[in-house]
Order: C-alpha cells, then sequence, then structure tokens
C-alpha cells in the first residue's frame, strides 16, 4: 500500500476551477487536491488541527476562513464575477491582465497585532498606498505558489501571516508576483512587508488619505468613523468568495478551530498541483 507521501508524489491534481474558488485548503492539507489521497489519510488516521481566521465587522461575525485579501486580490476576483460568460479559466487569466493593466493602489489604514505579542495594547498602525494586503490563516500552496502563498505560516501555529505590497510601479509588482512561482523570496521587496499576527483590522480611506487625528492608541476610535472610497467598491477576496465591506474589516485567528484529516506539508516532499490560487 501507498503511504500518503507516496501517493502524493504519484498523483496529479487536475483542479478545474473557476474564479475565485481555491483549493490551496486541500492542497495546504493533503499536498493535492485528490480523493485518494485524502482517502488515505482518513485510513491511517492523520489529523491535522488548522488555524482559521474569524472574518468581522462592527462586531457582527461575517466569515470563518484560510485567507482574506484586499486589493488586488480582491479586485481581480470582482471584475472576473463580471466576465461569467468567459470560460473559467479564461476569464482568470483576462481578470489578472486587466487589474494588472489598471493597477491602481487602495488607500487604507491597517492595525495589527504580531504574534510575538501578548496582549491586544500592541496594535501597529500603517497607513497609505497599498496595492494588495492579505492575511492567511495557512500556508495556501498551489500551483503559482509551489512553496504557497504564505510560506512563513503553518497550518496550526496560531498565527497568520499578514503580507502588504506598498505602491510601486506595474513591473515591481509583477516581478514581485513571478517570485511566488521561482526559488527567489517573493517578499525581498522594499515595498513588501510581512508579519506573522494574531489580528488584523484594516479600512479603505478616502484616495486624500486616513484622517490624522488618529492616535496608535487602544482608545482611539477610528474604527466608526464613517469612510468613503474614491472607488466605491471595496472588495475582499475571502477563500475566493467576494465580500464587499466598506466599513472596518477586522481577522483574527482561531487556533486549530477545524479538525482536517491530512497533515502538514512542510515535511511532505514538494507537491506536485496544478490548483489555481486566485
Ligand atoms: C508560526 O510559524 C511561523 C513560521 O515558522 C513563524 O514565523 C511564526 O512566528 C509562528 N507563529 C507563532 C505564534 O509561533
Ligand atoms: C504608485 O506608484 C507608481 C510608481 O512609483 C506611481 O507612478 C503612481 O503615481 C503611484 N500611485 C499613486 C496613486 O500615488
Ligand atoms: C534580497 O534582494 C537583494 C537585492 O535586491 C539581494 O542583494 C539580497 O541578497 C536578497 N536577499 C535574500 C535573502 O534573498
Amino acid at each position: 500500500m501507498e503511504t500518503p507521501i507516496e501517493a502524493r508524489k504519484h498523483c496529479l491534481c487536475r483542479c478545474t476551477l473557476s474564479v475565485g474558488s481555491t483549493d490551496v485548503v486541500a492542497c495546504s492539507v493533503h499536498g493535492l487536491r485528490h480523493p485518494v489521497t485524502a482517502a488515505l489519510h482518513i485510513i491511517l488516521g492523520h489529523r491535522q488541527a488548522v488555524d482559521v481566521c474569524s472574518i468581522s465587522c462592527e462586531g457582527r461575525q461575517l466569515r470563518f476562513a484560510f485567507s482574506a485579501m484586499f486589493g488586488f486580490g480582491g479586485r481581480t476576483l470582482a471584475l472576473a464575477g463580471t466576465h461569467r460568460w468567459m470560460p473559467p479559466s479564461q476569464r482568470r487569466d483576462f481578470a489578472l491582465l486587466k487589474t494588472l493593466a489598471s493597477l491602481k493602489p487602495e488607500a487604507c489604514e491597517f492595525s495589527f497585532v504580531p504574534s510575538s505579542g501578548r496582549s491586544d495594547s500592541q496594535w501597529q498602525t500603517r497607513r497609505g498606498l497599498y496595492l494588495s494586503v492579505s492575511v492567511m490563516s495557512i500556508p495556501c500552496l498551489c500551483s503559482v505558489a509551489p512553496r504557497g502563498l504564505a510560506p512563513f505560516t503553518r497550518l496550526n501555529n496560531n498565527s497568520m501571516a499578514l503580507i502588504a505590497t506598498a505602491n510601486t510601479s506595474r513591473s515591481e509588482f509583477i516581478k514581485h508576483l513571478k517570485r511566488y512561482g521561482s526559488p527567489s523570496n517573493q517578499f525581498n521587496f522594499s515595498f513588501v512587508e510581512t508579519h506573522a499576527v494574531r489580528a488584523v483590522r484594516l479600512r479603505p480611506c478616502l484616495w486624500s488619505g486616513c484622517p490624522d487625528d488618529t492616535s496608535e492608541s487602544e482608545g482611539s476610535d477610528i474604527r466608526s468613523a464613517p469612510v468613503i472610497s474614491a472607488e466605491g467598491t471595496h472588495p475582499w477576496n475571502i477563500d475566493g468568495e467576494l465580500l464587499d465591506v466598506p466599513g472596518e474589516v477586522l481577522i483574527r485567528v482561531h487556533p486549530g478551530l477545524l479538525m482536517l484529516f491530512g497533515a502538514d506539508m512542510e515535511e511532505a516532499e514538494e507537491p506536485l498541483l496544478k490548483c489555481s490560487c486566485i
């Protein structure tokens, strides 16, 4: 009988995905999207607890998810949604190219609590123009990112990856995106910032920027300030599903909330994957 690791080597994952749907969960947990591998994990009793993000707005719980992308990932998904008549793979490429062609940064403010921090009073704040802000509770392995969209987080270490890409030129941004599929470090750019975090809150701002009168202290009430973006929409890509939230979004990690059958891919050999990420 094949072990799951051997099965990973021998099976090719064939995902035919519509834009936005992702198999990063199956890929991160099983190494690939394959029912045989999943069945083997169940037979062998491999269990893996998985961190989950809770996504809320103004105290209202909106979703539980593994990844939340604001900016590029959200805009691409929103654009793809308006071209449903295209075949899925064509739609995905079209949406990617079109979003890249009209690449625009989002004015936003976000704060985060580093995983090493002890309490919620340690919020750190950034404010400015960002092409993309992503939060992921699992590494999100997929074909265009065989090491994962967020290689520095783990399935279950009570931590999320925060990846913030500040405004830069289109060519530099494309260089950064291409690195996901190459052996070079995709985060080694002056405009990319990454943190291991427990919580993130993000709100879009007016194009002219966020008000400056907000202090960085926990007491400031920036959360309830009304905000209208020049763009009018605030698409989030939540595990491949579109969610438009004009207000502040709060994302928190819930350690090991889900128990899945599988094993963390960090010990496994590099899987052979063909899944889509955006
Ligand atoms: C989770 O793992 C990543 C990668 O090893 C590390 O950077 C991060 O600090 C870890 N988080 C915690 C809470 O240990
Ligand atoms: C974003 O950066 C590019 C390249 O540096 C620049 O040309 C563009 O004006 C910037 N966008 C905004 C809105 O500042
Ligand atoms: C990061 O990039 C700089 C130049 O762009 C290079 O000199 C350096 O070796 C890189 N570091 C890593 C860890 O890849």
